[in-house]
């Protein structure tokens, strides 16, 4: 039976991999129109939400998972003098943020194909970022090298999605993820695999409280934790001293 648990702190390299290889490659191309479709405007919403939750000034920022860029880019108008830089590991959704640097002319991003947990940059950040990381990723391993590469005062911001607790939310969001599936098969084949194992994903994912409890481990302060949109999705923010 395939490992569909997410990022408790004692799954392994291959049980990450192996979601990971299950739900991304391929998908690119597709990827933020089936974001805008599947969302109904809400991952909008909470790309604001993470925006207005980092510092006013900033000259570095990491992007952690950035994908096809839908967050970085917002990160390059909003900053226009920082350097952003993106780091995702599945090469088809980079291909994609290339071609909107390259159509747009963005000049203040760089992509880094790379496991986020292997980033171990010399520079230092204002703010170290992710949206939909947090679940497949080494949360101690990450947290630790986040807080070298953080400069002092820097912020830590992960977003992802949570498991709602209250019962008629949480009812909705099950109806809403059986639809999900028949609907890929129909519209967007190449995305039946990630949306058969999302919401079980979601269910057993730790990620709220391994990284809490890491971002303590490493001394970051200010932890907070913020759920937003009904229950289904959290923000995490921690300040390095
Ligand atoms: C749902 S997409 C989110 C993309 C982008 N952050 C956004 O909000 O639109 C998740 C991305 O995480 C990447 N990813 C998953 N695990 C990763 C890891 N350990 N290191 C780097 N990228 C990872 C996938 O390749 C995929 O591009």
């Amino acid at each position: 039976m395939e490992n569909l648990s997410s990022n408790k702190l004692t799954d392994t390299k291959d049980d990450r991999d192996s979601v990971i290889q299950r739900f991304f490659p391929g998908t690119g191309h597709t990827y933020d129109r089936i974001v805008r479709l599947t969302t109904f405007g809400t991952d909008a919403a909470w790309k604001k939400e993470i925006l207005s939750r980092l510092p006013k000034r900033a000259e570095r920022i990491l992007d952690l998972a950035c994908g096809t860029g839908i967050l970085t880019f917002q990160l390059a108008r909003l900053y226009p003098n920082a350097h952003i830089t993106g780091v995702d590991i599945t090469e088809d959704y980079l291909d994609v943020a290339r071609q909107t640097i390259e159509k747009l002319r963005i000049e203040n991003v760089s992509l880094i194909l790379s496991r986020a947990e292997d980033v171990k940059l010399k520079t230092s950040f204002d703010c170290i970022v992710s949206s939909y990381l947090a679940r497949y990723a080494d949360l101690e391993v990450l947290t630790q090298n986040c807080a070298k590469m953080l400069c002092s005062g820097g912020i830590l911001l992960m977003h992802d999605f949570v498991l709602p607790t209250n019962p008629i939310v949480k009812s909705i969001w099950n109806q809403y993820f059986k639809l999900l599936s028949p609907f890929a098969r129909w519209r967007y084949p190449e995305w039946e695999p990630a949306f058969s194992g999302l919401a079980n994903h979601i269910r057993n994912t730790t990620w709220v409280q391994d990284l809490t409890t890491t971002m303590a481990d490493v001394h970051l302060s200010d932890i907070r934790v913020e759920i937003l949109g009904r229950g289904i999705s959290a923000i995490v923010t921690a300040r390095k001293e």
